[in-house]
């Protein structure tokens, strides 16, 4: 990863003397191996935030699958390169913009970025943001706030699954699939999780009963744990395997898409295999099936603001809370200082990780190198 000057290197002094003067941030270039990530450092631009902003100083944030999608120019709804990555954060309040409480400085608030996360600061508006209990770790919040957000609303919001169910999850070992397994199992279910051998014991540690995702037998296998169908089926995969994961749904069961994760490294248009996916299910939702077929978008309903906003602040409030008391445990994979996001990115591709990998300040606890929990 390289460091690289800053266009703004002479922009005016920060607003606030508490406020630090500069700020690191990892910038994306373009399409590139992780590597080719660079390292910006510059002078936060005056006057700081604007009306009904807030300055948060990161404490932990994250890499999520969008960032290998992203770098890939690949996300469906790509951002323009060059860009600051950076799905979601945990930070603490270091200014308010006019008109921002300035009671909220000092506070520790998680909020959703879709870009702009991998930066020691980042402004963000104050409706966005989301209390972390106290109790909680940074590092611990960071692996639930896309990740927690994406689980719950897909349970409870799209599937309502109920405790006696049986559920499946494809890919219960990363991000999002650690975190959805376990609210599912708080939430009473019986959970079958695929991915690979290795995350098998971490699997089962969680209560889930792990299935080989490589094993060309998967659905037979996954038919024979619940000969009658299942209640809902999580699949993040897309592709011709969606098929299969319909076919596994008890009548009355629900089918939920949430990815198309087979067409990461596939050349061609970012949206194809997502509006296919969309025509599909849109088709088994018109045949009479009694099996219903959904897409879940963490961003739907955004035109909405206040909706929006307060639906995922109290379901983000309901994830930490269990975080709180210890109904989930958090699925650290490791920690990473901020400037070797490279290191980070590589490490979530590599297909060895459970749960997310954190990328904390430089000069914290993981300065030095990369620790797994
Ligand atoms: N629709 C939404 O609003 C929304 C929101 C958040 C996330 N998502 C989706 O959720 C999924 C998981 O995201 P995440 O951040 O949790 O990612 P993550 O932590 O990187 O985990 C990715 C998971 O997918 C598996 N995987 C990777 N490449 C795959 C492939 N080619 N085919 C099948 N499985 C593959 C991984 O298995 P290995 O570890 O064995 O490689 C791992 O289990 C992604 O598809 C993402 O796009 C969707």
């Amino acid at each position: 990863m390289r460091a690289t000057p800053s266009p703004t290197a002479h922009a005016p002094a920060a607003p606030a003397a508490s406020v630090a003067p500069y700020v690191t941030e990892v910038v994306l270039p373009g399409v590139v191996e992780p590597e080719g990530l660079t390292v910006r450092r510059r002078q936060l631009p005056a006057p700081g935030p604007g009306p009904g902003e807030v300055l948060l100083a990161m404490e932990a944030t994250g890499v999520s699958f969008a960032e290998q999608q992203m770098r890939r120019g690949k996300y469906f709804d790509q951002p323009p390169f060059p860009f600051v990555p950076g799905y979601d954060l945990v930070g603490r309040v270091a200014a308010t913009g006019p008109g921002t409480d300035p009671g909220l400085v000092g506070g520790r608030f998680a909020a959703l970025t879709k870009t702009g996360g991998w930066a020691s600061h980042t402004v963000v508006p104050a409706a966005d943001l989301v209390p972390v209990p106290e109790s909680v770790a940074s590092a611990d919040a960071e692996t639930l706030v896309v990740n927690g957000v994406t689980a719950w609303q897909m349970l409870h919001r799209t599937a309502q699954v109920r405790a006696g169910d049986t559920v499946v999850v494809l890919g219960a070992n990363g991000g999002v699939g650690s975190t959805l397994v376990q609210l599912a199992r708080v939430a009473g279910a019986r959970v079958l999780g695929t991915a690979s051998p290795r995350h098998h014991d971490a699997l089962r540690r969680l209560g889930v009963t792990p299935v080989d995702h490589r094993d060309p037998e998967l659905y037979a296998r996954l038919r024979g744990l619940a000969p009658d169908g299942v209640r809902a089926v999580f699949d993040h995969v897309g592709g011709e395997g969606v098929v299969e994961s319909f076919r596994l749904l008890a009548p009355g069961g629900t089918l939920v898409s949430y990815g198309t994760a087979s067409t990461r490294d596939v050349a061609g248009s970012s949206k194809a295999p997502v509006l296919k996916l969309f025509a599909r299910l849109a088709l088994w939702n018109a045949l009479p099936n009694s099996r219903s077929a959904h897409f879940y978008n963490i961003w739907a309903g955004r035109r909405r603001p206040d909706a929006f906003r307060a639906r995922l602040r109290a379901d983000l409030g309901e994830v930490f809370a269990l975080l709180a008391d210890g109904g989930l445990t958090p699925q650290v994979a490791a920690r990473v200082p901020l400037s070797r996001a490279a290191e980070a990115l590589r490490l979530a591709e590599s297909g060895t990780v459970t749960g997310k990998v954190v990328l904390v300040p430089d000069g914290g606890d993981a300065a030095g190198g990369h620790q797994r929990p």
